[in-house]
C-alpha cells in the first residue's frame, strides 16, 4: 500500500504531533493534512496555540513529538541549516509586516531573492515585476515601505511570500491590523493565489471573513485541534 505521507498532492501531513512552548504542552496529538489547493482556516481563542502551531510548521519552534511533513521536509530532527530550504517552499505572512522601512519595495523583494541564491539582475527584476503585478502594486516599486498604507504594506508582504512560488502559504492573522474593506481585498488576493494551486493555512479571529470566503476549518481548543468546527 502506498504510504500516504508520500502522496504528491499533500503539502502538509501531521501525525500525532504535540506542540510545545518551552516545556509546556500547548496542543496535543494533532493529526491533519492539507492538500494542494486547500484553503484552511486556523481558529481558536487567544492563547489557544495557533501561532505556536504555525511556528512549528515553518521551523521556528522545534518539533519533538510526532511526525510532520511540510512541503516534502520531515520536521522531526530537521537540521538547522535545512530550515531556509523548507522556508523557500513556503510563503510566510505575519501580522507585523517585518519589512525594511529604509528600503524601497523593490529592494525589500530583491533582498529575499538574493538571500535565496538568485544572482541574475534580469531574473530578479522579472520576478519582482511579476509578484507586484500579482498583488496590484506595480506602481509602488520605487516607494519606501514607510510611505505605504497598512494594506499596501501587507500586499508587499504577500508579494514577498510569492517570490519563491510557494506550495503552501502560512499566514498568521494577516488582516489583524487592517480595516474591513482592505481585509476583503487581501482575502480576494489570497483566493486568486489559492485558485492557482497554492494551499493556504491562515490563522484568524475574523468570522466574517470565514463566512464570506469559505474554507476548511481547524479549531484549537483546550489543547486539541478539532476539524470542521467553529465557535469561540
Ligand atoms: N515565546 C514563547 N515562550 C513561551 N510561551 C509562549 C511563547 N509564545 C507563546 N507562548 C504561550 O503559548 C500559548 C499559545 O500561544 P500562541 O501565541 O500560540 O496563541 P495564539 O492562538 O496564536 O493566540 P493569539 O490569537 O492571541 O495570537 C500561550 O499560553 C502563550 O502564552
Ligand atoms: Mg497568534
Amino acid at each position: 500500500m502506498a504510504n500516504p505521507i508520500e502522496h504528491e498532492e499533500k503539502v502538509l501531513l501531521l501525525e500525532d504531533v504535540t506542540i510545545f512552548q518551552e516545556e509546556r504542552e500547548i496542543l496535543s496529538n494533532l493529526s491533519f493534512s492539507i492538500n494542494k489547493g486547500d484553503f484552511v482556516y486556523l481558529v481558536g481563542r487567544t492563547g489557544s496555540g495557533k501561532s505556536s502551531l504555525l511556528k512549528t510548521l515553518y521551523g521556528d519552534l522545534r518539533l519533538t513529538k510526532g511526525r510532520a511533513q511540510v512541503a516534502g521536509f520531515e520536521l522531526k530532527g530537521i537540521n538547522r541549516n535545512e530550515i531556509p530550504f523548507l522556508r523557500r517552499k513556503l510563503g510566510i505572512i505575519f501580522q507585523d509586516f517585518q519589512l525594511f522601512p529604509d528600503r524601497t519595495v523593490e529592494e525589500n523583494l530583491e533582498f529575499v531573492l538574493k538571500a535565496t541564491g538568485q544572482t541574475s539582475k534580469k531574473k530578479m527584476v522579472q520576478r519582482i515585476t511579476q509578484v507586484l503585478a500579482d498583488v496590484g502594486l506595480e506602481s509602488a516599486k520605487k516607494k519606501y515601505t514607510f510611505q505605504l498604507s497598512g494594506g499596501e504594506q501587507q500586499r508587499v508582504v504577500i508579494a514577498r511570500s510569492l517570490l519563491n512560488d510557494p506550495l503552501l502559504l502560512i499566514a498568521d492573522e494577516p488582516t489583524g491590523n487592517l480595516d474591513p474593506e482592505v481585509s476583503i481585498e487581501i482575502m480576494e488576493l489570497f483566493q486568486r493565489i489559492n485558485n492557482r494551486g497554492t494551499a493556504i493555512l491562515m490563522a484568524t479571529h475574523n468570522h466574517y471573513l470565514i463566512e464570506k470566503f469559505p474554507g476548511n476549518i481547524l479549531m484549537c481548543k483546550d489543547g486539541e485541534l478539532i476539524e470542521g468546527e467553529m465557535e469561540e
